[in-house]
C-alpha cells in the first residue's frame, strides 16, 4: 500500500497554552487535525465557563487563515467548581468534557483536585447531563513509586468513581501501562486514549545512555511490556481506544534543566509517526479508527466530513525544533525513519 486515505483525525487530548506559544503550535495541529480536545492547564487555568469561552476567543484568534480547526474546550475541575457554570457551559456547547487533575500530579496542576469526597455533586451532574470525564491518572503520594501511580490510581480512584457514576462517561487520558488498557477497555461508558510517543519510547529512551529530557513526560514512559500492550490496544481497531496526542509544548532552556518540565511535542509529525508505528504492526487498515472514528463516537460526535491522504515514499525531513518567540521548542524524534506524509 503506497496511499492511505483517512477521515480528517481529531486530537483528544492537546496543549496549546496561550500568547505566542499558542501562536507557535496552533498550526502544527491545525494543519491536518480537524478538531482537539483543548487541555485547561493554563496559569491560572481554566475553571469557569467564562475562562473557557475567552480561552476560546484566543485560540480562535491565533488560528491560520482559512483554517477551519475547531478547539472543544474542557473545564479544569476543582473542589469548588460550581454545578451552576458547569450546566450552563454544557448547555450553550461550550465545553466538550471536564478535566480531572489530582492536585501536584503534573504540569499546571497545583488547583487540581486533593480530596476526591468534594468533587461528587460535581460527578453526578455530569453523569446526569452527559458531560464526559477526562482524567490525568496518577495519584501524587510521595511514597507510591513514579512507575506504579497509574496501576495505584485506578484501584484507590477510578475504580471507586467507576463504581459509583456508572452513567458517567469516563476518559482515561493519556494511558501508559497494561493495566490502563485493560481496565478501559473491561469496563463501560470507559475510554482511553493514547499517545503517538507512548507507541515509540520506552523508560530506556529517556534513561539509558544518558538522560534524553525531551522523552520525559507525564504519565513517564513505562517498561516495554507496557509499550507492547499500548500498541496491541491502540492497533486493535477497538472502540475503547482513541488517539490523544498529548502534544505538550515546553521550550528547551526549560526542558533541559536540572528540574525539567514534562511533556513531549509530537503536534508536527504525529501523523507520520502513527501511520509508520501502525504499518510496523500490520494494521494501517485500523488507523483511521484511531484517529478519526473511535474518539467521536465515544463523544457522541460525529465523525469529520473531510478526509486526508497520507503517502508513502523517501523519508521525510522535519524540522527538529519550532520556533516560538519565547525560544526553539523540540520536535519529538521518533529515532525511526518517517516515510509517510500527509499530501
Ligand atoms: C503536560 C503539560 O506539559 O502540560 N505534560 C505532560 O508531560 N504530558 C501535562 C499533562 O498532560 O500531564
Ligand atoms: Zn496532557
Amino acid at each position: 500500500m503506497t496511499t492511505l486515505t483517512i477521515r480528517r483525525p481529531d486530537d483528544w487530548h492537546l496543549h496549546l497554552r496561550d500568547g505566542d506559544m499558542l501562536k507557535a503550535v496552533l498550526p502544527e495541529t491545525a494543519r491536518h487535525f480537524a478538531r482537539a480536545i483543548i487541555m485547561p492547564n493554563l496559569v491560572p487555568p481554566v475553571v469557569t465557563a467564562r475562562d473557557a469561552a475567552e480561552y476560546r476567543d484566543r485560540i480562535m484568534a491565533a488560528k491560520p487563515d482559512n483554517s477551519d480547526f475547531q478547539p472543544l474546550m474542557t473545564l479544569y475541575l476543582t473542589e469548588e467548581t460550581d454545578i451552576k457554570d458547569l450546566r450552563a457551559a454544557h448547555e450553550i456547547g461550550l465545553v466538550t468534557a471536564v478535566k480531572l487533575y489530582p492536585a501536584g500530579a503534573t504540569t499546571n496542576s497545583a488547583s487540581g483536585v486533593a480530596d476526591f469526597t468534594k468533587i461528587r455533586r460535581q460527578l453526578e451532574t455530569m453523569a446526569q447531563i452527559g458531560l464526559p470525564l477526562c482524567v490525568h491518572g496518577e495519584v501524587t503520594d510521595a511514597e507510591i513509586d513514579i512507575f506504579d501511580r497509574e496501576a495505584v490510581f485506578i484501584d484507590r480512584v477510578l475504580d471507586p468513581i467507576r463504581r459509583d457514576y456508572p452513567e458517567l462517561k469516563i476518559i482515561m487520558e493519556h494511558i501508559t501501562t497494561a493495566q490502563g488498557a485493560d481496565y478501559a477497555q473491561s469496563h463501560d461508558n470507559t475510554a482511553a486514549t493514547i499517545t503517538t510517543h507512548h507507541l515509540v519510547i520506552n523508560r530506556n529512551h529517556i534513561l539509558a545512555g544518558g538522560i534524553k529530557p525531551h522523552y520525559y513526560c507525564l504519565p513517564v514512559a513505562k517498561r516495554e511490556t507496557h509499550r507492547l500492550a499500548l500498541r496491541k490496544a491502540a492497533t486493535s481497531g477497538d472502540p475503547t481506544f482513541f488517539l490523544g496526542t498529548d502534544s505538550a509544548p515546553h521550550t528547551d532552556d526549560l526542558k533541559e534543566h536540572a528540574c525539567g518540565c514534562a511533556g513531549c511535542f509530537t503536534a508536527t509529525n504525529t501523523l507520520s509517526i502513527l501511520a509508520e508505528v501502525f504499518e510496523q504492526d500490520n494494521a494501517l487498515d485500523k488507523l483511521e479508527a484511531f484517529t478519526s472514528l473511535n474518539g467521536p463516537t465515544f463523544y457522541g460526535l460525529a465523525p469529520n466530513e473531510g478526509h486526508i491522504t497520507l503517502t508513502k515514499g523517501e523519508p521525510v525531513a522535519y524540522p527538529a525544533k519550532i520556533d516560538t518567540k519565547s525560544g526553539p521548542v523540540t520536535v519529538f524524534d521518533p529515532q525511526m525513519p518517517l516515510h509517510w506524509r500527509v499530501t
